[in-house]
């Protein structure tokens, strides 16, 4: 039976990975750690029965008092700031949790379980992206686990650092890591300021759909159940001091993951008559197309032009393949935003900052 420390688990990635481990490891103790930040949601956790403690990973005796009272054998570390646009406008909220925050978690694993343990097996599992590699031309290779680094954000950046001190306390102390760079995830829970909730709450509304550039940049789109698999994968089959590619094997180019997402939205108000009348504003309900909210804005400063993931390592060493076609996840993705409307109605009018400040008065 392992005992989890999960960091940023009341986030988009962190909370689905919660509630997949208490389903296929039940008997597991999983504490959550997170600061509940703008896009962490107390919500997202509730009939996980899991603990939240609501604290900062820079809280080093904080982290270290956590692993001592549970005694805790893993640690996974999702707690980061995670969105590039946020980056550009405010990097230093990057480098205080990505960079300082990793390393904080650092220092307290090695505290507990290297200094003052008797070095028992145990794991440090950290989350890392793809955006540490840089970025692609057409006709290059996938990244591998060997891709030399190359950030161009202060999100990629923070999130490269953050990999390297993990490595070095690796080499240097003997810490049992295992890091995942993942490509673009989607699905239920993820904070609507990411392109596919972001673009498919504003066709719901009506609001414009803001595509940075010729929009013509590509991702590889995971469906996080996928991803949360390959973290499992990488926790049970994973060794100590390896890194592992996680991908959707779903490269697309923005316009075409929009367009796709655009005619869903169409096609599922042809069917339910319902939905035109809880969404007036949107076209869809006016029997117009909902791409014709799309327009043009000037493109992202230092904009990636593509990603794509070479996953050969982990399913040769972890057997990890994605299940979700993306045509599958994200028509699954669309009907759980639609079913859980009190979810991002109350993200988005400010109740549920409104709640957190209630319940946890003094965080
Ligand atoms: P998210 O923004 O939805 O969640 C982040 C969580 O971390 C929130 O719950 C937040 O409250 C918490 N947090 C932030 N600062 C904290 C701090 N100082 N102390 C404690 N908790 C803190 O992000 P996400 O999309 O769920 O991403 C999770 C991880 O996955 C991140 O490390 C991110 O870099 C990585 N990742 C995400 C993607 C993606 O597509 N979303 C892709 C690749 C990698
Ligand atoms: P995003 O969801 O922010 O993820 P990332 O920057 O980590 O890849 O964006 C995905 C892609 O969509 C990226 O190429 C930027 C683009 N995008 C837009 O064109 N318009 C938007 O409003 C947003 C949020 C993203």
């Amino acid at each position: 039976m392992a005992k989890l420390l999960v960091t940023g688990g009341a986030g988009f990635i962190g909370a689905n990975f919660v509630h997949h481990w208490r389903a296929a490891h039940p008997a597991d103790t999983v504490i959550v750690l997170d600061a509940l930040t703008y896009s962490g949601n107390a919500q997202n956790l509730e009939a996980s029965d899991t603990e939240l403690v609501v604290g900062d990973i820079g809280d080093q005796s904080l982290v270290e008092k956590l692993m001592r009272d549970h005694a805790i054998d893993t640690v996974v570390h999702f707690a980061a700031e995670s969105h590039v646009d946020r980056s550009i406008h405010g990097p230093d909220a990057f480098i205080e949790t990505n960079v300082i925050g990793t390393h904080s978690m650092l220092k307290a694993a090695k505290s507990v379980w290297l200094d003052e343990g008797d070095g028992q097996p145990h794991r440090f599992h950290h989350i890392s992206t793809d955006e540490v590699y840089g970025s692609l031309e057409l006709d290059d290779p996938a990244f591998s686990e060997t891709t030399q680094y190359a950030p161009n954000s202060p999100y990629s950046a923070s999130k490269a650092a953050s990999d390297h001190l993990v490595r070095a306390y690796h080499h240097t102390y003997g810490l049992e890591v295992t890091t995942t760079n993942c490509s673009n995830n989607y699905g239920p829970y993820q904070f609507p300021e990411k392109l596919i909730p972001l673009f498919l709450l504003n066709c719901l509304s009506g609001k414009p759909l803001p595509i940075y550039g010729d929009g013509q940049q590509r991702r590889d789109w995971l469906h996080v159940e996928d991803h949360c698999r390959g973290i499992e994968a990488a926790l049970l089959r994973g060794k100590p001091g390896e890194v592992y590619n996680i991908g959707g094997g779903a490269e697309k180019p923005n316009v075409e993951v929009i367009d796709t997402l655009c005619s869903v939205v169409d096609a599922l108000f042809a069917k339910d008559a319902a939905l035109a009348e809880r969404f007036p504003g949107a076209p869809a309900a006016q029997g117009k197309p909902s791409n014709s909210l799309k327009i043009t804005v000037t493109d992202r400063p230092g904009h990636d032009r593509r990603y794509a993931i070479d996953e050969s390592k982990a399913r040769a060493e972890l057997d990890y393949a994605a299940k979700w076609s993306f045509e599958d996840g994200l028509d699954a993705t669309i009907r759980w935003y639609l079913e859980n409307e009190a979810w991002w109605r109350a993200i988005m009018d400010g109740t549920y900052r409104q709640w957190v400040e209630r319940n946890y008065d003094g965080r």
